[in-house]
């Protein structure tokens, strides 16, 4: 199976991508709002075809990225029929399954983070998606919600714990850098949900835990319970839109090399060798082209006009993208790197 865990920095939520190597079907799981370009230059980069979105609940801390997901893929989106969500292609119940490929997954019912949560259980790979439910060490706060701590500890005694023992279990959080456990290790070590730990003694730390709401809870329920399709006036996160331009997984602007090519007289062209290799012979270049060496690009982009849109250029299309970089840090609203570079 191909597997990636992407961590999101600033609700320090885990996302999940899993598919099939061979038909390139895939599924994400608890996919972040603020985060779409980033996976789905993953997706395109790895090939691969998404048929799922999967939320293991409506999340209070963030905003999902499936609704903008299903608007950039076509793929349908997925949340338990216990979430009250609206706007979903597929209304999950305990026992059903969702697949991509020969990939499986079985969601389980696991309330009480909130009354609709989820865990996905991939049996054939020993994996556990166990969302906010069971947390590396923790559990999910129960304290809004429908949160209901008595009924997260039998969630996870009857429905998580008594997975096979090597099961590993991935949590769609985690605040101390941990990415993922095993079951023997969280009945074994789990200070709140482990073996010897009544449920009463949780019931009664869960109550007493007094935490403040998260920050953005009053705009992220009402956002996930219609499955993060952007409301009015939502700022969405897009690549630019002058011309084909997407983001990469490394973070770089690059644009299709046939549309420069058909509009390279509306376009300002800067080529980032070094003064060295410019001496050193012609290199195929783009006529009119204004070299500006890499290494002084950051003191010297002023020279470059910001009436047209800028294309970034080397031999191997490396260092422009890293030209590219500097000139959207520095500003410009309008550049990208030619993928390739000029020897393509
Ligand atoms: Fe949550």
């Amino acid at each position: 199976m191909i597997f990636r865990q992407l961590f999101e920095h600033e609700t320090w939520t885990y996302t999940y991508l899993l598919a099939d190597p061979d038909s390139r079907k895939a599924v994400l799981i608890d996919c972040v709002f603020e985060r779409h370009i980033r996976d789905l230059a993953m997706i395109r980069e790895l090939d691969l075809s998404l048929e799922t979105v999967l939320d293991t609940h409506a999340h209070a801390d963030h905003v999902t990225g499936a609704g903008l997901m299903r608007l950039a893929t076509g793929c349908q989106i997925a949340i338990s029929r216990a979430s009250g969500a609206t706007g979903a292609d597929r209304y999950l119940d305990d026992g059903d399954t969702v697949s991509a490929g020969s990939l499986k997954l079985e969601a389980r019912s696991t309330p009480g983070h909130t009354g609709g949560c989820m865990t996905f259980v991939a049996e054939a790979q020993a994996m556990a998606f166990t969302g906010d439910t069971l947390l590396i060490r923790g559990a999910g706060r129960t304290d809004f919600q429908q949160g209901d701590p008595a009924s997260l500890f039998r969630s996870v005694r009857e429905r998580i714990f008594t997975l096979p023992d090597e099961f590993a279990l991935y949590p769609g959080h985690d605040y101390n850098g941990r990415t993922s456990t095993t079951v023997a290790e969280e009945r074994t070590h789990n200070p709140r949900l482990g073996e010897g730990i009544r449920e009463e003694d949780f019931v009664g730390y869960m109550d007493n835990l007094d935490l403040p709401h998260p920050k953005r809870l009053a705009a992220a329920v009402p956002a996930n319970m219609r499955c993060g399709a952007p409301g009015d006036g939502a700022l969405v996160p897009a690549a630019p839109d002058w011309g084909p331009v997407v983001r990469t997984f490394a973070g770089v602007l690059e644009i299709d090399p046939e549309w420069v090519h058909q509009h390279r007289d509306a376009l300002t062209f800067v080529e980032v060798r070094e003064a060295a290799e410019l001496d050193a012979g012609p290199l195929p270049s783009i006529e009119g082209a204004v070299n500006i060496p890499l290494s002084v690009l950051l003191d010297r982009h002023s020279e470059l006009p910001t009436t047209r849109p800028v294309i970034t250029l080397c031999p191997a299309g490396a260092r422009s993208g890293q030209a590219a970089l500097i000139l959207e840090k520095a500003g410009f609203e309008r550049v990208a790197n030619l993928p390739g570079g000029l020897f393509q």
